[in-house]
Parts: structure tokens; C-alpha cells; sequence
């Protein structure tokens, strides 16, 4: 006779109650460890271990046929994967833009869009859980991992966050094509010092709980239902031993009700590297009841935990709490009741589709931005009949992904992955899409000129591209970085151009022709000189698979830009941080250092910049309630004209500053973002309504508090406060 549990019909509460009640406290513990696919089946089974990392397709069928359903009470497995920007660890699935890329498209339909489509092509090869978004925040642009964040300003983060999250988990988790999202890494990976990875989080728990909280709390609210607790220490406690940070912050005061998986080996990192606990044992002991239900990759943990409870220096029902939440999670899968294997018949009409790659594709063209363009370089007319293509990322397809696609780690690994080699060799280098986009118009010649670093030098000939641009009528030079010097581990001291690539550029430059310069790149490097060097700039963030059709369309003006900057660029890397919500200083204001020229004060180029091949007016903004009571929303409209002689998008900006206050604060903050496309000489009113609640200041004792005052609102096209149209209005308390 079949048990409550496998009732279908049964309520949720009472299926789990039953299976607990059935299981061992071994059982239990094994629900709480994650391993990698390639772990021993034995081990896995005696372990009764619960989730899988790294499985696909048919390796999940096998290991669900071999352990779960060998398991005593046919626990279903889970299985896992980092599926960041698209199923993209997966040979043939679709690759999109990686988060910094798409938030340059300030979009959240579209990144919901992309969030669906990429569970689609997850179920499709049986993983229920990708561990995304990233919620950090773009810092020190040191830090290897800004490519994976959605940016500098923590409002954006949050809607495109919580857009990503709907998207992964769809209307409803028992969708066979839904998946559990992750928000990560709990919290303040991205705050540690020196933009060094996986280090302490040195901010006050009042700027912490200001910016680095704030991205998560939309992302709770549209129900995601794990969280990952990240490498670093906050406030001198590890996350995966914080119970400030996991139960009374993240379940009491925000909300949050699904389960915490650790990264990487948190335990043991714990004892290894940050000396707060001896043993195994005594890490499982602080995990657990800190609110840390789940241990990736600990290879020791089911034995040291079983030890712990058996010593007395864990109580069980640390251990149920965490079981109950991990099992809430495969039941709302539905994975006891169907089991979800991989439709891999399906998968050459889901993985990569025709749908999917044009999705790709205008993510891409919403995702690349024009920082300069002058003398109207750009579009281009077709009057260049030899087009130079010179530098070391014109005709690399890996340098366009950005991290976690196509294989792990370095490129050098896969070299014996033949489907990862076929997928790579599959893709459209900037290089082939420019001359599929010319065909016999014109003649695009290429050199590579040097690599992206010395390593990658072998065929460095900066003589050769210069000779080869010296005869043609415009180059387009395309430098960035690599997947050497980005990621995980890749932290960088130093933010220019690397290897011998500016060495190219001036040489180019001396030539005197048109200079088009693409940076493609995972995160903005400091590149004041190329970038008065280029006569049109162009910032191609990771933009994925379709990145080089996107960017021949735009480069000859059958799509028009419309991407902004969601990361300042830095002028130089010691000026680090640098970006739009820092609290301003009062010496040297505006000239912060001697020994970098006056005009380096602020960024090179700032968040929220971009350019159009049309032009756009801002006119008539209007308050519509200046004096607002309490609770009331701010309403604000505002007129933009289409100035220029084309079709485009322009993404409007409102800031809000509070004119007086008790504590300190960055200058404005953005609390609202409208695109509106526009025909030539076509006007729009847009309104906007900025909750009241968005009007607060974090104050000296961290908590949020909205003081009554005079208030500016700020519209226009960037962050720059010479661009923004201002307003005032004020609350005043109990009116
Ligand atoms: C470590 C990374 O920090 C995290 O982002 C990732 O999800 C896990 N490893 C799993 O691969």
C-alpha cells in the first residue's frame, strides 16, 4: 500500500510530514548534500545524497535510475546547474548575453523572456535548479566576477533580478518546464576588499544593509525559491554560519521562505581558510542552525554531520527544519509525482531554436552600446569598399560568450570535449558576421594584430594589421578582454587594455583613417586613450551567440542603438570605486586625484550613457503632486521628442534626490526607467509613479526612514546631472 506521501492528491504539509516521519536521520542528512555527477554511484547511495551538480541529459536519466530510484523510499533527485546567461554549459543551446550585457538593455520583459526560454532548454535536459540571478552588485571593478552582475545601482538589480526569477520559474514550479532560480551570493560577494575574490566584506553593516541588501528583496517577492550563501565572511562570520545574515535577515525581515544551499565547499573553506571552526563536525553544527540547509560540494559533511547530532552538538530538529524546506522544494517540482526526465527527443527542436536565437539576437542589439560617434562616423554607408578587421577579439566566437558557456573552466579543458569544440566552432566570430553582412560589397580583411594578453601573443604581428589597415579606407579594431583575464579567480590590479593591444591601437591611430574601435569585453576596462583614439566607440558586453549579427546591423545602421551603460567607466583603475551613487567627498570636489588629469573627475563614461543615431528632447517634466502625503506615490511625466531623422529607443532615467537629510547619501539614486521607441519628429508624454516608500533614506541607526523635506526628481537620458530635466516636491509630515 502506497504512503501519504506519494499521494499526489494529498496536501503538501501532510505528504511532507509523512516522509519525514519515515526517514532516517542518515536519510535526512542526505537531503541536505549536494555532489558532483561524476561522484561514485556507491557512494552516492549509501550517502543517500539528494542533489546532483554537473549532470546532463542522459547522465541525469542514469543517475535517477541507479540512485534515486534505488533509494528506500524512492526519494526523486535534484539536479543542479549553473545556467547564468542561457543553458550555455550545454553544447547547442541557445547563448544570451551575459547579466552585465543584458542590463545594458534596461529591460525586464525581455530579460523574463530569456529567463523562460532558458528553462525551457534546461528541462529539456532534466535540470530542475540553475544557481541564478547574481544579485551582486558591480563594486571594484577588479573583482573578476562584474560580468555576472546586473550592474552598479542595486533598484536596477532587483526588477531585473526578480524579471529573471519569473522567468525561470514561470506562472507555476510544477510546470515541467519550470526550474528552481537561485539568488546569489548571499550576501556582500560582491563588497570584498581590493575587489578580491571570495575575501572579507569589510562594509558597515549600515552601507551593506543600504546597497547590498536592497537587489534581493524584489527577488524574494516574486517567490525565488532558494538562495545561495556566498564564499565571503560578513562582519567577521562566514555566510554559511550567519545567522544574522540567513534566518534573522533573510527569513524574519525579508520573507524569504525556500531553502540556502552554500557555494562552493563553504564548510570547508570555514576550517581551511577562515579559521572559524576546526572540524567538519563543528562547521555542520554552525551551519545548520545558522539557516544554511543544503552543503555543496562538501565531501565530508553527510559523515560529520551524522557525527555532530550523534555528539549532542547538533539538535535534529536543525536537521528537519533544513530536510523539510529541501523536500518542500521537490514536491512543489512535482518530481514525486512525474518524474522529470529529459525530453531528449525534443531537444533538437527546443535546444537553439529558430525562436530562441532571434531572442538572442535582439537581446544582443538592445545590449551593445555606442559610447562616441563622432563626425558621424557611424552608421557606416557602405562607401568603404576595404574594411580592415583588426585585433584579437575580431575573430574569437569565446571572448563574445563571457563566463559559464560552453565548457568549464579554461578553454585549454575542453580541448577533448568534442561537442563543446563543435559548439565553439559553430558560432559566428565579429569577423564572419561582418562579412556575412557585407557580402561582395565590399572587402573585409583581417589581422589579428596581437592577443588579448602576452600568453596568447604566439602570432602577435602588430607590423602586418598595420600594414593591411594602411590600405584599406576603415578599421574596425576589436580588443577587450578574455576568458584568461575575467571570472572566477581572475581578479585584475590592473584595468587597461592588456597584453599589447593599446600598442595596437596607437599604430592604428597614426594611420589617420576612420577608427572604429568595438570593445569586447566582460565588464568596462579604462580605456581613456582608445577612447579618444576611436572616432566611434562601441561597448559589446558579452553579448552572446548572435552578438556579431547584432553588431553588424548596428554598425551599419539597419538597427538603430538604444543600450545605456549600467557600469561607469573608470578613467583609471586607482580610482576604484567609481560610479554614479557614491557619496560625494568635499575636498577636490569634482578633481579627486593630482596625478590624473582635471577632466578624469567622475567616470570616463557614466551609467546610464549611450547613444542613438537619432536624438531625443526632453521637455515639460511636470510633478503632478509636489506637496505628497504619507504613503502617497510620486507621480511625474515628462515629454521626449524624437529630434533626429530616424526611428529609435531611448531609455529614459528618473533620480531622486533628497535635498536634506539626517545621514549621508550618494548624491540621487535611480528609482525608475521607461523605453519608449519614438518615430522621427514623434513625441510621447511618459509617466512615472515612484512608491513612496522608494523616497527612503537608510538611517544612522539602519533602519529606513523617509524624513520630511524637499525633495528633486531628476529625468533625461543618463546619470549625468547636466543631461536631467529637475523638479521639486515635498512631504511633510502628517499631511
Ligand atoms: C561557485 C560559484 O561561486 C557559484 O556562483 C556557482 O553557482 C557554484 N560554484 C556552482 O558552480
Amino acid at each position: 500500500m502506497p504512503s501519504l506521501y506519494e499521494d499526489a492528491k494529498a496536501p503538501l504539509e501532510q505528504r511532507l510530514d509523512d516522509l519525514l516521519a519515515q526517514m532516517t536521520l542518515e536519510e535526512k542528512i542526505g537531503q541536505l548534500s549536494m555532489k558532483q555527477a561524476k561522484t561514485d554511484r556507491d557512494l552516492l547511495r549509501s550517502e543517500h545524497v539528494g542533489t546532483i551538480i554537473g549532470a546532463r541529459g542522459q547522465e541525469t536519466v542514469a543517475l535517477q535510475r541507479e540512485v534515486g530510484d534505488q533509494h528506500r523510499l524512492r526519494i526523486p533527485l535534484l539536479f543542479s546547474l549553473d545556467c547564468i546567461h542561457g543553458h550555455a554549459l550545454q553544447p547547442g543551446a541557445t547563448i544570451f548575453p551575459t547579466q552585465l550585457g543584458l542590463s545594458q538593455a534596461w529591460n525586464p520583459e525581455l530579460t523574463e523572456e530569456i529567463g523562460r526560454v532558458t528553462a525551457r532548454e534546461m528541462a529539456c535536459t532534466g535540470i530542475h535548479w540553475t544557481f541564478s540571478p547574481v544579485l551582486d552588485i558591480a563594486r571594484d571593478l577588479r573583482w573578476g566576477r562584474i560580468g555576472e552582475t546586473f550592474g552598479e545601482d542595486p533598484y536596477l538589480a532587483g526588477l531585473l533580478g526578480a524579471a529573471l526569477v519569473k522567468g525561470y520559474q514561470g506562472e507555476d514550479l510544477a510546470d515541467p518546464e519550470s526550474v528552481l532560480a537561485c539568488a546569489k551570493h548571499f550576501a556582500g560577494y560582491c563588497d570584498t576588499v581590493g575587489g578580491r575574490d571570495a575575501a572579507e566584506t569589510t562594509l558597515s553593516k549600515r552601507h551593506f544593509l543600504r546597497d547590498t541588501i536592497p537587489p534581493y528583496q524584489p527577488v524574494i517577492d516574486a517567490g525565488c525559491a532558494t538562495v545561495m550563501a556566498g564564499y565571503q565572511a560578513v562582519l567577521g562570520t562566514p555566510c554559511s554560519a550567519n545567522r544574522w545574515l540567513l534566518t534573522d535577515l533573510l527569513r524574519e525581515q525579508m520573507g524569504f521562505d525556500g531553502f540556502v544551499v552554500s557555494d562552493w565547499c563553504n564548510l570547508d573553506w570555514m576550517i581551511e581558510r577562515q579559521f572559524t571552526c576546526a572540524t567538519m563536525e563543528e562547521a555542520s553544527a554552525l551551519a545548520l542552525p545558522a539557516g544554511n540547509d543544503m552543503a555543496m560540494a562538501s565531501e565530508d559533511f553527510p559523515r560529520a554531520c551524522l557525527a555532530a547530532v550523534q555528539n549532542g552538538d547538533l539538535a535534529l530538529n536543525a536537521i528537519d527544519l533544513a530536510c523539510r524546506r529541501i523536500l518542500h522544494a521537490k514536491f512543489v517540482l512535482g518530481l514525486f509525482d512525474e518524474k522529470r526526465y529529459p525530453k531528449l527527443e525534443r531537444a533538437p527542436q527546443v535546444l537553439g531554436c529558430w525562436d530562441y536565437q532571434i531572442l538572442s539576437l535582439e537581446a544582443a542589439a538592445q545590449s551593445i552600446v555606442l559610447l562616441k560617434n563622432e563626425k558621424n562616423t557611424l552608421p557606416l554607408s557602405g562607401e568603404h569598399k576595404r574594411i580592415a578587421v583588426i585585433g584579437p577579439n575580431a575573430d574569437d566566437a569565446i571572448n563574445l560568450m563571457g563566463d559559464w558557456s560552453f565548457g568549464d573552466g579554461e578553454p585549454s579543458r575542453w580541448a577533448d570535449r568534442t561537442d563543446v569544440m563543435e559548439y565553439v566552432t559553430a558560432q559566428t566570430t565579429v569577423l564572419a558576421g561582418l562579412r556575412n553582412h557585407v557580402g561582395n560589397r565590399a572587402q573585409v580583411l583581417h589581422a589579428k594584430g596581437c592577443g588579448v594578453t602576452a600568453g596568447d601573443d604566439d602570432e602577435a604581428d602588430i607590423a602586418a594589421a598595420v600594414t593591411l589597415a594602411g590600405g584599406c579606407d576603415l578599421i574596425i579594431a576589436v580588443v577587450g578582454d578574455s576568458r584568461a583575464t575575467q571570472g572566477e579567480y581572475k581578479d585584475r590590479a590592473n584595468l587597461n587594455l592588456s597584453g599589447r593591444q593599446q600598442e595596437l591601437l596607437d599604430q592604428l591611430d597614426w594611420l589617420g583613417k576612420p577608427l572604429v574601435v568595438v570593445l569586447v569585453s566582460t565588464k568596462p576596462l579604462s580605456i581613456p586613450t582608445a577612447a579618444q583614439q576611436a572616432d566611434a566607440l562601441i561597448y559589446a558586453c558579452s553579448p552572446g551567440m548572435r552578438g556579431p549579427e547584432a553588431l553588424a546591423n548596428l554598425l551599419f545602421g539597419n538597427f538603430n542603438f538604444s543600450g545605456k551603460l549600467t557600469v561607469s567607466f573608470p578613467w583609471h583603475v586607482g580610482q576604484q570605486p567609481v560610479r554614479y551613487n557614491l557619496e560625494p567627498g568635499w575636498h577636490n570636489w569634482g578633481q579627486h586625484y593630482i596625478d590624473l588629469p582635471p577632466e578624469s573627475a567622475g567616470s570616463l563614461f557614466a551609467f546610464g550613457h549611450g547613444l542613438s543615431y537619432t536624438t531625443f528632447a526632453y521637455e515639460k517634466l511636470t510633478v503632478v503632486n509636489s506637496k505628497l502625503a504619507q504613503g502617497e506615490p510620486l507621480v511625474v511625466k515628462v515629454s521626449i521628442r524624437n529630434t533626429g531623422d530616424r526611428e529609435g529607443t531611448e531609455i529614459t532615467q528618473l533620480y531622486i534626490r533628497d535635498r536634506v537629510a539626517s545621514v549621508t547619501r550618494p548624491e540621487k539614486l535611480l528609482r525608475g526607467f521607461a523605453r519608449t521607441r519614438l518615430a522621427p519628429d514623434e513625441t510621447k508624454t511618459i509617466s512615472f509613479e515612484v512608491p513612496f516608500d522608494d523616497l527612503a533614506v537608510m538611517g544612522a541607526d539602519c533602519e529606513w526612514v523617509i524624513e520630511p523635506g524637499e525633495f528633486d526628481v531628476l529625468v533625461g537620458p543618463s546619470s549625468v546631472d547636466e543631461t536631467l530635466l529637475a523638479a521639486r516636491f515635498t512631504y511633510e509630515a502628517g499631511k
